[in-house]
């Protein structure tokens, strides 16, 4: 029987599982902690599909042609098109397992209006819509982990590939009980890991997800892709902590995002782009809310308390709690923020990455969303991507013999083993935190040539210093193994960013305001002794 290796445990990663015990094959599912802790939780506004229902007019091409004019044009069409082809087929499936979706009058999935969609063609679950398909999963996946097609390995962290000669045999994985790193074989790999949030710092993400997967695997020789289209969330709310996101299903509903002159109030986004101006795509609005240079306030006071409480329960909850707001009178206060990653490891249409048997999906993938994403998409790439994944590691992928592994273990085994006994007293949340006010300021809503090598010589220093502080006794043993990994991660970005002299949906130049045709590609960007090359990738290579 065939053995896939899952890194992540999220929807992506679940689905993948299922989707493998399915077809015959015997998934195990490595993460440090349970599904229900994982990013996909915090996924709030829906899922978009053009179901056997649609709203007159739509169909999935049409849902095709919003995703990939949202996306500036530079995701591969054909894939585009499979993932909304499929859409619909994906929340029959999800109510079929449970997914508790919200009804409309006559008792049917509602719709909602989503931003840069021509139709109203995004399914919810209030606005928890993560949370709901996250439980109906956990059960689902548990059905085969009964049968013992679905394993469970929990408190366990990924480390690094078991490569040669270009083909991945599974992974070491580091056991946070005992410490100890274990290299595990596997037919197949299949990253899962979610996007890079923790390289900001706040953000509406999980702050375990900081891309050190993927900056490892780079450094083990995968590629990677469109790194510079960082998804800046229009609407979000400050607290200590966090960046809370209010959902675009809050405008989706009616809200609208004003600002105040000389005490009145001014609907900048209606006044630009007219009716449909507060749903424009993300990067337009957060790049409108970043130039109106002042505070913007986000207004659903008068689509009244009882339609509040159906429909944004969430919002009405989280602003209460967390600011004391109420948003039945009150506007709230907004202000765009890091949110998802367009870019990350650089997958074929079937998923494989540039390494035979390693497979990438979800949002640690790039392949669907091109210089932008539209909201209610990223829900549907996860599962779709993994269903792909799934079924060309069961057509594709052959169960073969192995090379031993049991040096590369030792020797890693040991790098982690002198590091902890030399120590050092220097915080490594601190280089974490040095390296998020990096990004921030560098990687902004606009960016300059200026910055971005700013930025570069930062976190060069930071590398520099890296594998001298890169203990501290006082962390969780992985932000110390994975300091260096999300440290290159972090130059690589910097370094698509540069390599793209245009502006392209998320990424805007402010030394480049204008979209050039001849950057109509995605950024590919591969490591090898040191260097960081970043290239378009004028040939198409991953779109077959
Ligand atoms: O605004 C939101 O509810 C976010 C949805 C998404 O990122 O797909």
């Amino acid at each position: 029987m065939k053995k896939v290796l899952i890194i992540g445990s999220g929807i992506s990663g679940m689905t993948c599982a299922v989707e493998c015990a399915r077809l015959g094959m015997e998934a195990e599912l490595v993460s440090p902690f349970c599904s229900e802790r994982s990013q996909s939780v915090m996924a709030a506004g829906g899922i978009n599909a053009v179901t056997g229902d649609p709203e007159e007019g739509d169909s999935a091409a049409r849902h095709a042609e919003d995703t990939l004019k949202g996306g500036a044009y530079i995701a591969g069409e054909k894939a585009v098109k499979g993932l909304c082809e499929e859409a619909g087929d994906i929340v029959s499936w999800l109510e079929s397992i449970g997914t508790v979706f919200s009804v409309d009058e006559g008792g049917r999935p509602a719709r909602r209006a989503f931003g840069g969609q021509s139709y109203k063609r995004t399914y919810y679950c209030g606005a928890s819509t993560g949370k709901q398909i996250v439980s109906a999963l956990v059960m689902e996946a548990r059905r085969f982990e009964a049968a013992g097609a679905i394993k469970r390995r929990l408190r366990s962290c990924f480390h690094s590939a078991l490569i040669k000669d270009g083909t991945c045999y599974g992974a070491l994985l580091f056991d946070e009980a005992s410490g100890l790193l274990e290299p595990v074989y596997a037919d197949a790999v299949v990253m899962a890991t979610g996007g890079q949030n923790a390289l900001f710092g706040k953000t509406t993400g999980s702050t375990q997800c900081d891309g050190y997967a993927a900056g490892r695997l780079f450094t083990q020789g995968v590629e990677l892709k469109d790194l510079e289209f960082i998804q800046y969330h229009p609407t979000t709310l400050e607290t200590a902590q966090k960046r809370m996101l209010i959902t675009e299903a809050a405008r989706g509903e009616g809200g609208r995002l004003f600002y105040e002159e000389n005490g009145k109030r001014v609907y900048f986004m209606e006044e630009k782009y007219g009716p449909k101006g507060n749903l424009m795509t993300r990067d337009i609005v957060a790049r409108e809310i970043f130039s109106a240079g002042r505070q913007v306030f986000l207004d659903v006071s008068f689509l009244g308390r009882g339609l509040i409480d159906e429909r944004l329960p969430e919002v009405r909850d989280l602003c209460a709690k967390y600011r004391g707001i109420d948003v039945s009178r009150e506007p709230i206060p907004v202000e765009p923020s890091v949110h998802f990653f367009m870019g990350g490891i650089a997958v074929r249409s079937d998923h494989q990455t540039n390494t035979g048997g390693l497979f990438a999906i979800g949002e640690c993938a790039s392949m669907y969303h091109g210089a932008n994403r539209l909201g209610g998409n990223s829900l549907l790439a996860a599962i779709y991507s993994a269903r792909i994944a799934a079924r060309a590691v069961s057509e594709r992928v052959s169960p073969g013999g192995r090379p031993d592994f049991s040096v590369f273990a030792r020797e890693e085994s040991e790098k982690l083993r002198d590091r902890a006994r030399t120590g050092s007293r220097f915080p490594v949340m601190y280089v974490r935190g040095m390296l998020a006010e990096t990004m921030n300021k560098r990687l902004g809503i606009t960016r300059s040539e200026e910055e971005l090598e700013e930025g570069i010589r930062e976190v060069d220093y930071y590398l520099s210093v890296a594998e001298k502080i890169n203990y501290d006794a006082s962390v969780l043993p992985y932000f110390n193994y994975s300091l260096t990994g999300i440290l290159t991660l972090a130059r690589a970005v910097l370094e698509c960013a540069r390599a793209r002299k245009e502006s392209r949906g998320a990424h805007f130049r402010s030394d480049y305001p204008d979209t050039r045709e001849e950057f109509g590609y995605a950024t590919l960007i591969s490591f090898g002794e040191g260097r960081y090359d970043a290239r378009l990738d004028e040939g198409r290579s991953y779109e077959s």
